[in-house]
């Protein structure tokens, strides 16, 4: 798992590097291939709180109202002594091992694109922290003040823009004390994966759910994050679990299902998921790589050595990436072969 994850890393870091967050690269394909996971759901529903707790660690900006006023593509990296640190693609080299001050980051950053206001920003703020996460501002259905009259429909595009790349796996969140009936997540989600391949629904708030409503059923996962009183009297990640925990085995409703449900369960199905797409993904990626290199060469060769234009400096350096990937793909292909059990 680790293995696949500091490929997937390594490759997305890439794409990045050589593109605008691969979208006018030489290799969108590749970075459209590339699994990430998602959070939608209504404002206020609970997303920051389950990405945080995927990650096990408090870092993101949560609370009332519209928080998350950006997408936060999150990059988690794990150095080998053990350390964990988080670093920003627009702080290069700078590590974060503090993670109220990787908050703090994300917070001064988006206030730096958008003042200290209401409105929203589709340009994301990338957090290199194994796996690509993004956390996206919730949808809505008015504009409130200080926002435009477009913004319900910016928002919508926006994660739209997101989840509907087949590589994107979706967390469809739902708190537990609305109707899902209404839930805008199962709308959006509904939409760009009909048969649900990708999506995992979430229910948040369960522990304010009206006693006696057994709202969940499989394949959803409930899950009882931190509530507000909670963050305002800083309860860390390891009480929140452990409280989740308790509640779920001692709660009559739920002491039948504990097994599958909580954060810490969700963490493992999506880890098995994702270890699974990878895998089938692997092959492919390798031969749309080698076909780039093929397709480099041709170029290279019909503009005429020594290549001295930019566009010619920029191929080549795309090739040389794309011969670094072949070697990494021929490493750990070695791991993913049947009855291999490197990863
Ligand atoms: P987002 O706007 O969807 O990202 O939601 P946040 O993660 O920022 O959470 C919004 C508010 O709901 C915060 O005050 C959280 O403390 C609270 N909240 C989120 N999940 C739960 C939960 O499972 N139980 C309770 N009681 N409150 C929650
Ligand atoms: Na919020
Ligand atoms: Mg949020």
């Amino acid at each position: 798992m680790e293995n696949l994850i500091s490929l997937v890393n390594k490759l997305q870091r890439a794409c990045t590097a050589l593109g605008d967050h691969g979208e006018e690269s030489a290799l969108p394909t590749l970075w459209d291939s590339l699994p990430s996971i998602a959070v939608v759901g209504g404002q206020s529903s609970g997303k920051s709180s389950v990405l945080e707790s995927i990650v096990g660690k408090d870092f993101l900006p949560r609370g009332s109202g519209i928080v998350t006023r950006r997408p936060l593509v999150l990059q988690l990296h794990r150095i080998d002594e053990g350390r964990e640190y988080a670093e920003f693609m627009h702080l290069p080299r700078k590590r974060f091992t503090d993670f109220a001050a990787v908050r703090k980051e994300i917070a001064d950053e988006t206030d730096r694109e958008t003042g200290r206001s209401k409105q929203i920003s589709s340009v994301p703020i990338y957090l290199i922290v194994n796996l690509t996460l993004i956390d996206l501002p919730g949808l809505t259905k008015v504009a409130v003040e200080g926002q435009s009259d477009s913004i319900v429909q910016d928002i919508e595009n926006m994660v739209r823009s997101y989840i509907e790349k087949p590589n994107c796996i979706i967390l469809a969140i739902s708190p537990a004390n609305q109707d899902l009936a209404t839930s805008d997540a199962i709308k959006i989600s509904r939409e760009v994966d009909p048969k649900g391949e990708r999506t995992f629904g979430v229910l948040t708030k369960i522990d304010l759910m009206d006693k006696g409503t057994d709202a969940v059923e499989f394949p959803w996962i409930g899950v009882v994050n931190r509530s507000q009183a909670d963050i305002n009297k800083n309860t860390d990640m390891i009480a929140a679990r452990r409280r989740e925990r308790e509640y779920f085995a001692n709660t009559p409703e739920y002491k039948h299902l504990a097994h599958r449900m909580g954060s810490e369960h969700l963490g493992k199905i999506l880890s098995k998921h994702l270890e699974q797409v990878i895998k089938s993904r692997i092959p492919g990626l390798q031969s749309l790589i080698s076909k780039t290199i093929i397709d480099i060469e041709t170029e290279l060769s019909r503009l005429g050595k020594p290549v001295a234009t930019d566009a010619g400096g920029k191929l080549y350096m795309i090739m040389e990436i794309c011969r670094i990937f072949d070697g990494i793909f021929k490493e750990h292909l070695d791991g993913v072969r049947p009855g291999g059990d490197k990863i």
